[in-house]
């Protein structure tokens, strides 16, 4: 474990039961500077993850460097796109480490909440909501001022039977922001994407890479990150384009898909070979921790975690599950894999190990966790989502 490790003092309430009939996407802690304190050892990682709840808290507990960071954010923080996979625990994140700072932040959480169980567990976390399309330029216009904005809105599936929607969501949402707030510091998120298929050897793609990726929806991507860039330049927006590679938690990401086919006797298919990933905890503690790398021209930051062998993961998970995993298709020279030294150099590594996820995950598997039925599809080679 790095140096981040400490004994934290947290103001937190916890509910353990869930409401009966709603099915919550992640847990039930409530940031609440009145409730019992308790306290959270953060160089210790639990052996397992029995419910969303301790999932939730997980998920959601800020690193040292995190709470020292929040003490110099402005009074608002304004997340866009955070109905999705990432924004409720980036955001719930963000409010429990400016109460453990004593810095009062208001987070502000925009998407059009798709999902309205997203919006109902933000608002019972003291975040403030405001369900907004951000196609619609009025309807940008109505959201608050701020100075610090987390940028997560993407779409990625669905794009072989609606491109143009692929296209407008990573290319007009990006133009809309840019143009409403040109004096924001703005972390973008944008994907490993953007990049072709490097050898494995190669340590994976850095940040100066040909964006030369294959598909519609990576080259959307790669039009948000320029038309991202085109402001910043324009305007002289400071913005930081993260270049994320698999988040992962017990709920969705590649090692669920891989732990559950193992656990179905379904094969795993070897052909992408390989692959990076990180703990969505982590991923969100660095971004949050990521407004010192904004710049105009825009800056871009691989983020991701260790270079994995997906046959060696499916032998792990085999272990742990009892099962022999199943194969199928053989491993090509070439996979989608970034290198994050430019961005560890800056903010550290990612500090939750892959054993601790994949024990995990395992365990969640085994004894019938939810997930969130999103498959990532990290076997697709042809840029077909
Ligand atoms: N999760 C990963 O492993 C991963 C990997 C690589 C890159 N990324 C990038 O990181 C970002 C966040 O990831 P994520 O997994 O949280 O993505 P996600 O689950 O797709 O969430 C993005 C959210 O953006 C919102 N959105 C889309 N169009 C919108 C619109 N017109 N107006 C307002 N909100 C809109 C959607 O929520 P509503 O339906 O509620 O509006 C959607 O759930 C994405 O941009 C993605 O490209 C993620």
């Amino acid at each position: 474990m790095s140096s981040e490790n400490s004994s934290l003092s947290l103001s937190i309430a916890f509910t353990d039961e869930l409401s009966p009939g709603i099915e919550y996407p992640i847990s039930q802690c409530v940031p609440d500077p009145l409730a019992k304190t308790i306290r959270l050892d953060s160089s210790t990682l639990p052996d397992r993850v029995q419910n969303e709840t301790e999932l939730g808290d997980l998920l959601t507990r800020p690193s040292p460097r995190l709470i020292e960071t929040i003490k110099g954010f402005p009074k608002r923080l304004l997340i866009l796109g955070a109905g999705g996979k990432m924004g409720p625990t980036l955001a719930v994140l963000a409010k429990r480490a400016s109460v453990l700072a004593g810095a009062d932040l208001e987070v502000v959480a925009a998407s059009r909440f798709s999902d309205s169980r997203a919006r109902q567990w933000l608002e019972s976390r003291e975040i403030r909501t405001c369900a907004s399309d951000l196609l619609d330029r009025r309807s940008l216009e109505s959201l608050p001022d701020s100075t610090h904005i987390i940028y997560l809105v993407g779409l990625k599936f669905g794009t072989t039977d609606n491109p143009a929607l692929t296209w407008a969501a990573n290319t007009l949402v990006p133009a809309h922001v840019a143009e409403r707030f040109p004096k924001a510091r703005i972390i973008a998120l944008s994907t490993g994407n953007v990049y072709p298929f490097v050898p494995v050897e190669s340590g994976g793609a850095t940040e100066d890479h040909a964006l030369t990726p294959v598909g519609e929806y990576p080259n959307a991507a790669v039009a948000r990150e320029r038309i991202f860039d085109y402001f910043s330049r324009e305007n002289g927006t400071q913005i930081a384009l993260i270049r994320l590679n698999y988040a992962v938690e017990l709920r969705y990401g590649v090692l669920l898909d891989i732990a559950r086919k193992v656990w179905a006797g379904q094969p795993v298919d070897l052909a992408t070979g390989c692959f990076n990933c990180i703990w969505q905890g982590d991923a969100n503690d660095l971004i949050l921790r990521a407004f010192p790398l904004t710049s105009s021209p825009a800056s871009s930051w691989n983020l991701t975690g260790p270079c994995l062998r997906v046959r060696d993961i499916a032998l792990q998970f085999g272990e742990v599950l009892g099962r022999a995993p199943v194969f199928s298709g053989k491993e090509s020279n070439t996979a989608l894999l970034s290198n994050t030294e430019k961005l560890c150099s800056h903010l550290g590594p990612p500090s939750t190990p892959i054993d601790d996820i994949v024990r995990w995950t395992a365990h969640w598997v085994k004894s019938g966790g939810r997930c969130l039925d999103k498959p990532t599809h990290f076997e697709v080679r042809d840029g077909q989502y």
